[in-house]
């Protein structure tokens, strides 16, 4: 399974994402692959948020190695799921769709905890309050997103 966590600056969110993501991964001898982007341009080569970096240190998590990119129509060719953070980055990302196959992949993170229910990861850029918050809401949906695939996966037709 590969697995790609986009939001916009990929400084704040999305970093944090591929950081627990990983760590469970890790954790639980999965041979997957996380990585992350953003939609945006302004922060490309950057290192994660230090308000991000500490949230995850907080937590036992390293992500200050992580630089961000931008997210590219290319990206549906090398990742099985898109997860995205809020309905903004789901926009963006569908309008880089080629086909209906690309759309297919596009995932918001929280529906895996809460389904249909298209709820966001605040963006917690203006708000430093927030980024306890999106830790343990992206803590929480990693969880669920990784029983949902292994359960998947389990069917052996499954990649
Ligand atoms: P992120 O947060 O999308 O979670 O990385 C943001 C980071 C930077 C900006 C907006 C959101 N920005 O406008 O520069």
């Amino acid at each position: 399974m590969k697995i790609l966590m986009v939001c916009l600056g990929n400084i704040c969110r999305s970093p944090l994402a591929e950081g627990v993501l990983r760590s469970k991964v890790l954790a639980q001898g999965l041979d997957w692959s996380v990585d992350s982007a953003g939609t945006g341009s302004w922060h490309i080569g950057s290192p994660p948020d230090s308000r991000s970096v500490a949230v995850a240190r907080r937590y036992g998590i390293d992500i200050s190695g992580l630089r961000a990119r931008q997210f590219s129509a290319h990206d549906f060719d090398l990742f099985d799921v898109i997860v995205v953070m809020d309905s903004s980055n789901y926009r963006d990302v569908m309008h880089k769709a080629r086909s209906m196959q690309d759309k297919e992949k596009v995932w918001l993170l929280r529906n895996y905890v809460s389904p249909n229910r298209n709820e966001a990861v605040p963006d917690p850029y203006y708000d430093d309050a927030l980024f306890e918050v999106v830790y343990r809401q992206v803590d929480e949906a990693c969880s669920a997103l990784i029983k949902h695939y292994s359960t998947e996966m389990n069917d052996t037709t499954h990649g």
